[in-house]
């Protein structure tokens, strides 16, 4: 399923850029390509995205992360396509251990479907290039300034917040060490896990939100853009974690967050992704988008992304599993459109 061979070049060369060698991309489809193409300059396969449905995995509902589709190759059953790839995958986080269902519409920043840009190295770079690439993408080809990043990493990992030091040139004030399960990245009850390091957006002190791990953290200000996890373990059914054969790499960026941020907005519901869906929600209800119509519109943008690429990928809508969670979120759309004042069908 490899749709780009990785160009020759080298990771150093890809990762000095430290200026944009090309107008700077905000359009989301724009973002897109820049990261693919970043990263197939670093010599990664570019990957197709995985269907919603993950293939063999009763385990998960949904694929919701870059990594699932490479699940088996983390842990060892399987080949990797290459020692490094990377993808845009099209997630859904609507059931299961990652549900974001019930923030739609009342957050700015979470979707049932989203796409997740992701870089992995399995067993090739660990920490530090995974560091390095993701620092310069954000600071060379997106030519984001550093005052506005920040960064977290699990508590006691002393090596990756030494790595951020030299990298970033970062204090200990914008290397922010956080325990708990928002720096250990799992993608279910079993699985590939491990310790992770999170990169924060600061969208301005005009906005609510204090930044990660204080009490007010949850706030518009301080939105995380992209997580870097440090794969080094295999989660067993008992609870218990086996290493896995190699220490490996999964990174998730959040491609309509990052858009949101190019795009001068902390609200990825004023995004080109979701502009035209909105528009064409309060042409069809007459309904204006502020005040309370405000959430409906978004969920209803939401969900129609959600329904229409699960149904593309084979989710119909029924009584059980898959099709009850997608029954739920079209028949939400549907009800909140009806109560907007969209009568037909
Ligand atoms: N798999 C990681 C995440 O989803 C990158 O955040």
């Amino acid at each position: 399923m490899s749709v780009g061979k990785a160009k020759k070049g080298t990771l150093e060369k890809a990762a000095s850029r430290n200026a944009p060698v090309h107008d700077v991309p905000a359009r989301a489809n724009e973002l897109r390509t820049a990261f693919l193409q970043y990263f197939a300059d670093a010599d990664h396969v570019v990957e197709s995205s995985a269907p919603l449905v993950p293939r063999h995995d009763p385990t998960l509902m949904f694929t919701n992360a870059g990594m699932v589709p490479f699940k088996n190759v983390f842990t060892g059953q399987e080949k990797p396509p290459a020692l490094r790839a990377a993808s845009s995958q099209k997630c859904v986080r609507a059931g299961g251990k990652h549900n974001d269902l019930d923030n739609v519409g009342f957050t700015a920043r979470h979707h049932t479907f989203f796409e997740m840009l992701g870089n992995f190295s399995f067993g090739d770079y660990f920490k530090e290039q995974a560091i390095l690439l993701a620092w310069s993408f954000l600071t060379g080809t997106l030519a984001l300034h550093p005052e506005k990043l920040l960064v977290t990493v699990y508590v006691d990992d002393d090596e990756a917040a030494d790595l951020w030091k030299k990298i970033s040139g970062f204090g200990d004030d914008k290397i922010l060490r956080i325990a708990g399960s928002d720096n250990f990245w799992s993608m279910g009850d079993t699985g590939p896990c491990g310790p992770s390091s999170e990169i924060f957006y600061d969208h301005g002190s005009h906005l609510p939100g204090g930044p990660p791990g204080s009490p007010d953290e949850n706030g518009d200000r301080f939105v995380e853009i992209w997580n870097l996890v440090f794969m080094q373990y295999d989660q067993q059914p008992d609870g218990t974690r086996v290493d896995l054969p190699h220490p490996s790499i999964d990174t998730g960026m959040g491609l309509e967050r990052v858009a949101a941020v190019m795009q001068g907005t902390h609200d990825n519901y004023e995004i080109d992704l979701f502009k035209t869906l909105i528009a064409a929600s309060v042409d069809l209800t007459g309904m204006p988008t502020d005040g309370a119509e405000a959430a409906s519109h978004r969920i209803i943008a939401d969900h129609l992304r959600a329904s229409s690429f699960l149904i593309a990928d084979g989710v119909l809508p029924s009584n059980e599993g898959r099709g009850y969670v997608l029954r739920r979120i079209m028949r939400r759309a549907m009800r909140l459109a009806h109560m907007l004042g969209a009568k037909d069908p």
